[in-house]
């Protein structure tokens, strides 16, 4: 081996170059040291000198460095006996990432031949920046990440070694993240670390830049952008445009509308988070208001309250409806509001008329002002809706007396007579405020009752009778009749005879009269020669009571042959 017989000679002569030059004898060769990307020409070391040969010789013995089929970096000037760089050298392309690059060659001298073994190591030198792999990084993070948290990315590196690869990292100014460096053995790498709390409905993306940096002199680096999406977490209730809703609708209007759904107001409610966390359904509460669920429905997506039922001012007139709307986030927020519907009056309902009788038949002989029935009338509108006014259309001898407020008396304002007028059928008639007014009727039927208050009239007042003498005993010899206007007993009629003053005889022995029938039958068979006339009066007496009686004129009775 050629280097081992070398040893011995070369032994003490190290301790006198060691100093001034930078070669070394180790396991029997020598050692040069240059930097790469040197110019060609470079001096690396005098290799004459060191290997103790003659400079005058060098030509003559042929002395050449031979690098096989490799690339040749080095050269032998023959002339002083220095070792030169002949072209570039890249470190990094001819060792990458290996901590030491060396360049072996051989050195050959003839007569005698020898053959002597170099070693060049090449220096690194901080020709190159680190560099990302990704330039452009994303990350997810949740919003309910704790602070502490640490996050990893994708490092840079460096086609330098040592010092001159990457030895820190820094980051842009943010207020979220700081960096955490782990330097290891032979390399570097960082985390982030989140500081505090974030809140993706305050800012959704945070943009990060990191720099990578080489312990070079100078140094050199290399960024990489990292975008932190800040995932959503359901964080955030709904919330509605306003905790109260006021509102008016119309009574009928809805009711004409129900099919098509009238909307009586559009509630609204956003949410700060996003996608489901974020959608929101509206809904009406379920429980405590059973009227309202009847009448009212909202949109689930739209929020659009709508009338789906008959609303009637007189049953309810305001609604107050509970509605909530809740996201669909897992779990689910909710928020609540209150709806206040004010129905407004229309009127649609007529006045109504009750009549409390007092007596069922009036008599003839009421005095005026005596009440016969109450009569109420109550609208179940409002305002000028409700208010009514009732009267009598029709002509009557009655008439209305107020109370009080929709309260009235009916009475009767004019004597009354059954006999002209037995029956009346008083039309009330009751009109509200309304524009335009609805009224209603209402028909009171009125007995007038009798009062015994007519006597009995005859027919004819001036009664004379013709008899022909010798007439049987028993012959009807006039029929007389009193007509009384009253009725029942009151026009229930007697007849009987009474004596007149001027009368002789006793008409009683002469004549008699049938009481109810009015029939006046002969007593006996008069003789001309012995009365020629008589007289008498009749009375008719009604069944009243009292009773009343009529008396005839004087009844001329006159004989005839
Ligand atoms: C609901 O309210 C939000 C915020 O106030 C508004 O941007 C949106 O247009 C409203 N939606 C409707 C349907 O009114
Ligand atoms: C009153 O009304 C009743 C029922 O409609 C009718 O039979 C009667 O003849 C009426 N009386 C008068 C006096 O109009």
């Amino acid at each position: 081996m050629p280097t081992g017989r070398l040893r011995g000679p070369f032994r003490i002569y190290l301790l006198f170059v060691i100093l001034e030059c930078c070669w070394k004898l180790g396991y029997g060769q020598l050692s040069y040291s240059v930097s790469e990307e040197v110019n060609p020409g470079t001096s690396v070391g005098n290799l004459a000198r060191d290997l103790n040969l003659n400079v005058l010789d060098l030509e003559a013995r042929t002395f050449q460095i031979v690098s096989g089929p490799k690339r040749k970096y080095f050269d032998i000037n023959l002339k002083t006996g220095s070792l030169y760089v002949t072209e570039r050298i890249d470190r990094e392309e001819l060792c990458a990432k290996a901590e030491k690059c060396v360049v072996n060659v051989e050195a050959v001298v003839n007569s005698p031949l020898k053959l002597y073994r170099l070693a060049i190591n090449i220096i690194d030198i901080n020709d190159n920046a680190p560099y990302f792999s990704e330039t452009l990084q994303s990350l997810n993070i949740a919003e309910s990440t704790a602070p502490g948290g640490k996050f990893g990315f994708v490092g840079a590196s460096d086609l330098d070694v040592g010092k001159n690869s990457v030895s820190t990292y820094k980051l842009s100014r943010n207020d979220y993240f700081s960096l955490e460096i782990h330097k290891g053995e032979d390399s570097v790498s960082a985390e982030l670390v989140l500081l505090k709390a974030l809140d993706r409905e305050q800012q959704p993306a945070i943009k990060l830049t990191v720099t990578a940096v080489d312990g070079g002199n100078p140094p050199k680096s290399g960024t990489a952008n990292i975008i932190v999406s800040i995932l959503d977490i359901n964080d955030n209730s709904p919330v509605f445009s306003s905790s109260l809703y006021k509102t008016r609708i119309s009574e009928n209007v809805s009711v004409e509308n129900v099919s098509t759904g009238t909307t009586v107001a559009n509630l609204n409610a956003t949410d700060a988070d996003e996608g489901l966390n974020s959608e929101i359904e509206y809904s009406l509460r379920k429980k405590g208001q059973d009227r309202v669920l009847d009448l009212f429905e909202i949109d689930p997506k739209t929020g659009a309250l709508l009338v789906k039922g008959n609303i009637d001012y007189e049953e309810n007139p305001a609604f107050e409806i509970h509605a909530q709307a809740s996201d669909k986030g897992q779990p689910p927020m909710s928020a609540h509001c209150k709806v206040l519907v004010e129905v407004v009056d229309l009127n649609d309902n007529a006045p109504e008329i009750t009549v409390t009788s007092l007596q069922s038949k009036v008599k003839e002989d009421a005095q005026v002002g005596t009440a016969i029935a109450l009569v109420s009338v109550v609208d179940k509108d409002r305002g000028e809706n409700g208010k009514v006014k009732a009267l009598i259309v029709n002509e009557t001898p009655f008439k209305l007396e107020t109370n009080y407020k929709n309260s009235y008396s009916l009475v009767v304002n004019e004597p009354l007579n059954r006999e002209t007028h037995a029956e009346y059928n008083i039309t009330i008639v009751a009109n509200d405020g309304g524009s335009p007014s609805l009224s209603s009727t209402n028909t009171v039927n009125i007995q007038v009752s009798d009062v015994n208050d007519n006597p009995p009239r005859f027919s004819e007042p001036l009664i004379n009778i013709f008899v022909t003498e010798n007439s049987p005993v028993g012959t009807v010899i006039k029929s007389v009749s009193a007509i009384d206007a009253d009725i029942d007993n009151n026009g229930k009629v007697s007849y009987s005879l009474l004596q007149t003053s001027t009368d002789r005889l006793s008409s009683s022995k002469l004549v008699n009269i049938n009481s109810e029938t009015g029939d006046i039958i002969s007593l006996q068979s008069f003789n001309f020669e012995e009365l020629k006339t008589f007289q008498f009066k009749v009375q008719a007496t009604d069944s009243g009571v009292p009773p009343l009686s009529m008396k005839t004129l004087p009844v001329c009775v006159h004989m005839g042959t």
